[in-house]
């Protein structure tokens, strides 16, 4: 009986190993193709994905959340006019020399950490913009056959823990196709992915569908699709089924439907943070106040000069 429990023991250690293992999530798509004409005419000549909050590109800040989850492979799905976005990522030893020289150690330190591993890199180009399904489709032939992240670099999260390590937590435990989500006003529901919720666990929630864009009044729930996935390569496999959805363009979230539709698990994940929507002027305005609220060398500066801006407002009215 102890020979039979140790090895019953040792089959569930390794059943538990190799779920964690088939788990195991290391690349992540960027899509970044997007024109950005909601910030024209900035977005003319400079990628969205670069304009600053604060001192740091919009890029960075997704960049920064993927290795905090552990990722290692970053796919960055790109368009004609974005080759900014690669000399980003490339190293500027000119730059470098020049801070070395002059004894800039902080700035170099703060370069050299945006600096990414040679071969970590891949760019893919979409040639059309048929939507955000498509874009990481665009990605198919670099995934293979692991489960993968997907980060909206639009959507910019303020969180203790990054938002895609909550997420690849849970997913140890869930498996299936996760997405991030939090509530939103009904008013707001039509410009986002909504959930059809089955039931709810603390932060997880099971779905049991999902709506891409749902006109006015007829979201199933006040749940949103927030700019953070954990796929599995079926999802992508069912684009094969998938046609053009809301707005006429393939949708990510028909793709992750079609997962439940199959009968396989989807789940939203209730993460912890302020999320700021990045895609608006409004968002990132409101992102900008935050993130320089949030450092210790702007705070005091910065608080004093929004307090005599409000004390001038009320005056003013
Ligand atoms: C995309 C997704 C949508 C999601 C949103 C989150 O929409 O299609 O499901 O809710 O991102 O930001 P987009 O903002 O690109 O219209």
């Amino acid at each position: 009986i102890a020979l039979l429990t140790s090895i019953m023991q040792i089959t569930r250690n390794l059943t538990t190993e190799g779920l964690r293992m088939n788990r195991k999530v290391s690349k992540a798509i960027f899509p970044v193709a997007g024109l950005g004409t909601r910030f024209l005419p900035a977005t003319k000549s400079v990628p969205k994905e670069i304009m600053t909050l604060v001192d740091r590109p919009l890029i960075q800040y997704a960049i920064d959340e993927a290795r905090a989850a552990g990722i290692e492979d970053f796919i960055f799905v790109t368009a004609r006019g974005k080759s900014a976005l690669e000399d980003y990522f490339d190293v500027s030893p000119d730059l470098e020399a020049a801070l070395e020289s002059s004894g800039k150690n902080d700035l170099l330190e703060i370069l050299r950490s945006t600096n990414m591993e040679s071969g970590a890199v891949a760019y893919m180009r979409q040639h059309k913009a048929l939507g955000l399904g498509h874009a990481v489709l665009c990605a198919r032939k670099l995934i293979g056959d692991e489960p993968f992240a997907v980060i909206l670099p639009d959507d910019v999260i303020a969180a203790e823990k990054p938002c895609l390590q909550q997420m690849v937590e849970a997913y140890q435990e869930t498996g299936g196709a996760m997405v991030a989500t939090m509530e939103v006003s009904p008013a707001k529901a039509s410009s986002y992915g909504v959930l059809d919720i089955r039931s709810q666990n603390g932060p997880i929630v099971s779905v049991k569908g999902m709506v891409e864009k749902p006109p006015l009044g007829t979201a199933p729930s006040n749940l949103a699709v927030i700019g953070r996935y954990i796929l599995t390569p079926q999802v992508l496999a069912n684009f094969d089924q998938v046609g053009r959805g809301a707005g006429g363009e393939i949708q990510l979230t028909d793709a992750i439907a079609a997962e439940v539709t199959a009968g396989r698990d989807v789940f939203g994940y209730r993460f912890e943070g302020q999320r700021y929507d990045c895609g608006s002027k409004a968002g990132f305005l409101q992102a900008t106040v935050a993130f320089a609220l949030a450092r210790p060398d702007l705070r005091d500066e910065f608080a004093a000069f929004l307090t005599e801006m409000h004390s001038v407002k009320q005056a003013a009215q």
